[in-house]
């Protein structure tokens, strides 16, 4: 069966079983500070399991994205070395919310996997929760006994914590798991070893394929366990696995998810890579093959990752995926001898390959291909910076080992991996020390974790149930309770409580605008709001202290005038990717925006500088549509697919629900869930401020509206009039600046003149000061010349003579300086090195410097230390 068909047939499956087949969500998670990337199929529907929001079914299957490279799940080092692990894999799951649990879960995984993909149950090891005492939970009988009715005894394996009960995270919803192994050994090989001895032993061919979770139960933040309102079941296969199982192969990397992006690779390279199934390769071919399976793993997650909207970048998740794409750079550099941007060129293929059932890598393919080749392009210069300095920390050793802090440095700011560092110095013949760099690691490590440290508290409940709710489109104020509440601690923010409301006026960060600010009164006390923010479907106010009374009602205030400037921007965001679309063309996509009070800030795909004449035509569209007094025209609730319809902008790397909200001024659709003006107008102005790149491909527009363009505005006459006083203020400002600029050009060219004869005058009186001493013209003098005059004094000194010996003092701008001058054949024959010269004289004005035998300069600090400089000079030539 090929990859695709057997991604139709589990969602086949579970649609014929009542389950509601849904996309997958976005790779990048975006409220959700707990999690950077989707590392699960249930990270989406986290919030089901909590009680925090009710599912659109019971019965969900879907295959999901998964990146597992960062946080509890972090398999990338490994990735590459074995056969069966992925940074990006596919992850197909079915879920039940509080509907079917372990006796229909584990029917149906059977049924699946023996009755529809036929493989062979002999091949098949299931296994269950054996019980933990200390967390006071059961060996699962349940499960055991219904597997039994499908299983052999000898093949049910009894597992401990570790492997047989799932958490997503250090807190949240969790339970005990129930998973399927399969063992793709030969017949022979099974004959002679037992599978059941190698499952959980990380044998490449005995493989868990499937997990089935049995939630029941939340983490809590003391490390305690808690019963959740509800029973789930949460699956999840390893699809890439599944492939291999029914493909008759014994690595992941020779099925058809894989081989067209490998041959793809050796075609580029002109190398070969060797399928699981040849044995005895040579240590070369290994690397080769672990070098190759690295970059067609890695460019998955890459690529999605980016067409999902996260940039490869210096921060968070936009690091990670900038790392990840840079192991798979250096493979290539190191084991491939790639030298040029090559991992670029698979994304064809990907987008061919993956394109049907997961469109964003084809309607995005030439963004993605253009900012992994720029990140390859920049990041192979890098490496050979590394090389330059590497061979100079070489050069700079005495010995055959490199200081681990050197290596350390070299990783830290240039972003040079240590083995890399390491096989280039072999084959120079030197090694580094290894534990000084782990110590330095270490260092740095300690000094992020102690800065990212977060003590989150559990909820203090205060209202039962899934009450809460947003009114904030409608109105910002309302009466509202206290529903839930918990502490958090962060080294960043110090103490904060999060609190949430019943009816909350306030939204929530998202779709780029920032949060509300504002406060909540109660018939006693205030308290600010600092900041709001959705995780989980909860809204979460910010407050530095708790009020008093949790339980008594307050009056819930939006700051209106924060939140009337941002409305101003997000509305004028929304004109301003009209315009951007309508003037550069349609393949201007949003690529990331900020909407705040004080200004706007959006990012766009586009390939070239935006001109100043874009600029203008840009900023006049929005103006345009501002002056035509546009009405808001609001649509809650409706239809995703009529919205698109309908000509609605939806945004890739977004989640979107079924019903959706459409925001329309005069042209200009979108899907948003953010707050906008009431009409155009009262955006009053909209002025860009700057455009600059942000990536490859990817361009950035500043701009403000509203009180900032009046302050703006007001800040330019202010500028204009000052500068104007300055000048005395003439009539025309431009004029008197320009004949300002030719006054000071003339003045500089006779000033130049002036030193010039000035330097002439000099020499004539330095050459009459000049003392013989044993056959050299000696002369030591401080004279008031800039450096260039100096340099030039002491060559025409020099001219035509073969025995003289100057040093010349300066002090500019309060820095002293010596210049020495010695005639060629001073430096052979009586062995007189001006370099030498400065650099001992320059001790005395506390400073340094050198050049050529006939000719170096020194400068200081000490320029009380001239005199004896110049008294020492004479030793030279005594
Ligand atoms: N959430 C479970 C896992 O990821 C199914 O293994």
């Amino acid at each position: 069966m090929k990859s695709r068909d057997i991604r139709k047939a589990f969602l086949n499956f579970f649609e014929s079983k009542g389950h509601l087949i849904v996309p997958s969500a976005p790779i990048v998670l975006k409220d959700d500070p707990t999690l950077m990337f989707n590392n699960s199929g249930m990270a989406q529907f986290k919030e089901y399991f909590l009680g925090n929001g009710t599912p659109k079914s019971k019965r969900i299957a879907d295959t999901q994205k998964c990146l597992r490279v960062s946080g509890k799940h972090n398999d990338l080092e490994d990735v590459g070395f074995d056969t069966y692990h992925h940074t990006m894999f596919e992850m197909l799951g079915n879920w039940s919310f509080g509907d079917y649990f372990k006796k229909e879960a584990i029917a149906w995984a059977w049924e699946f996997l023996t009755e529809v993909l036929k493989i062979d149950k002999d091949r098949l090891y299931v296994s269950v929760f054996e019980g933990n005492e200390a967390e006071n939970v059961p060996f699962d009988q349940e499960a055991f006994d219904l597997w039994k009715q499908y299983v052999p005894e000898d093949r049910i394996i009894y597992g401990n914590k570790k492997d047989n009960f799932w958490e997503m995270g250090d807190q949240g919803p969790c339970g005990p798991c129930s998973e399927i192994h399969i063992d793709l050994r030969s017949d022979e090989e099974r004959a002679q070893v037992s599978g059941r001895s190698l499952v959980n032993a990380d044998h490449p061919q005995v493989v868990e394929i499937w997990n089935n979770v049995f939630m029941e139960f939340n983490r809590k933040a003391d490390g305690s366990l808690e019963k959740l309102p509800a029973k789930h079941v949460d699956t999840g296969m390893g699809f890439e696995r599944l492939c291999m199982a029914m493909q008759g192969v014994t690595s992941n990397y020779d099925t058809d998810v894989f081989t067209p992006l490998i041959q793809k690779v050796a075609q580029i390279t002109g190398l070969k890579y060797t399928s699981n199934e040849v044995k005895n390769i040579s240590e070369e071919q290994n690397k080769i093959n672990i070098a190759i399976r690295v970059i067609v793993d890695h460019v998955r997650a890459v690529a999605f990752a980016i067409a999902d909207g996260q940039l490869p970048s210096n921060t968070g998740a936009g690091y990670v995926i900038r790392r990840i794409l840079r192991r798979a750079i250096r493979y290539g550099f190191t084991f491939l001898n790639q030298k040029e941007p090559f991992i670029y060129q698979l994304v064809a293929v990907l987008a061919d390959q993956m394109g049907e059932f997961f469109p964003e890598i084809k309607s995005q393919q030439n963004l993605v291909t253009q900012v992994i080749r720029e990140e390859e392009a920049s990041f192979l210069r890098t490496l050979e910076q590394g090389l330059h300095l590497l061979e100079k920390v070489v050069a700079e050793t005495s010995g055959k080992e490199v200081k681990g802090e050197k290596v350390f440095e070299l990783y830290d700011t240039f972003g040079f991996p240590k083995d890399l560092t390491a096989l280039i110095l072999k084959e120079k013949g030197y090694s580094f020390n290894e534990s000084e760099f782990e110590a330095e690691l270490k260092k740095q490590k300690d000094r992020s974790r102690a800065a990212s440290e977060v003590a989150t508290g559990d909820w203090h409940i205060l209202v039962e149930g899934n009450t809460e709710e947003f009114v904030g489109y409608d109105q910002t104020e309302n009466e509202v309770k206290i529903t839930r509440y918990r502490k958090v601690d962060s080294k960043k923010d110090g103490i904060l409580y999060q609190i949430v409301l019943d009816a909350t006026p306030f939204y929530p960060e998202g779709g780029g605008q920032v949060g509300d600010r504002g406060v909540l009164v109660s018939a006693n006390e205030t308290i600010e709001i600092i900041d709001t923010k959705k995780e989980n479907n909860l809204i979460l106010h910010f407050a530095k202290q708790l009020p008093e009374n949790v339980n008594t009602t307050f009056q819930a205030k939006v700051n209106t005038e924060l939140r009337s400037l941002a409305a101003s921007n997000h509305s004028a965001t929304h004109l301003l990717h009209q315009a951007l679309r309508t003037i550069l063309g349609t393949h201007v996509e949003q690529k990331g925006s900020l909407v705040s009070p004080n200004y706007l800030r959006f990012d766009f795909s586009h390939f070239a500088k935006v001109t100043d004449e874009e600029l203008k035509e840009v900023e006049d569209f929005v103006n345009a549509r501002i002056q035509e007094h546009l009405p808001l025209i609001e649509r809650r609730n409706i239809p995703f697919a009529q919205a698109v319809e309908e000509g609605a902008m939806a945004l890739f790397g977004e989640k979107y629900g079924d019903s959706v909200r459409a925001i329309k001024f005069g042209e200009s659709m979108e899907l948003c869930g953010g707050i906008h003006v009431q009409n155009t107008a009262d955006i009053w102005y909209f002025k860009i401020v700057s455009e600059s790149a942000v990536a490859a491909g990817i361009r950035r527009i500043e701009a403000i509206t509203n009180k900032a363009v009046k302050e703006y505005f007001a800040d330019q006459e202010h500028l204009l009039a000052e500068i104007a006083a300055l000048l005395k203020n003439p009539q025309d400002v431009a004029k008197s600046v320009t004949s300002l600029q030719d006054e000071n050009a003339k003045l500089k060219k006779q000033v130049e003149q002036l030193l010039k004869d000035k330097a002439k005058n000099l020499k004539g009186e330095l050459a009459s000061q000049l003392e013989n001493i044993n056959g050299v013209d000696f002369l030591a003098v401080q004279v008031d010349l800039d450096a260039a005059g100096v340099k030039d004094l002491a060559y025409e000194l020099g001219n035509n003579k073969n025995n003289l010996f100057v040093v010349l003092a300066t002090v500019n701008e309060n820095k002293p300086m010596l210049t020495c001058y010695v005639s060629k054949e001073l430096v052979e024959s009586k062995g007189l090195n001006a370099g030498q010269v400065v650099r001992e004289l320059g001790k005395y004005i506390q400073g340094g410097g050198g050049g050529q035998p006939f000719f170096a300069t020194a400068g200081g600090k000490n320029a009380a230390g001239i005199q004896e400089a110049l008294e020492k000079a004479k030793e030279f030539v005594k």
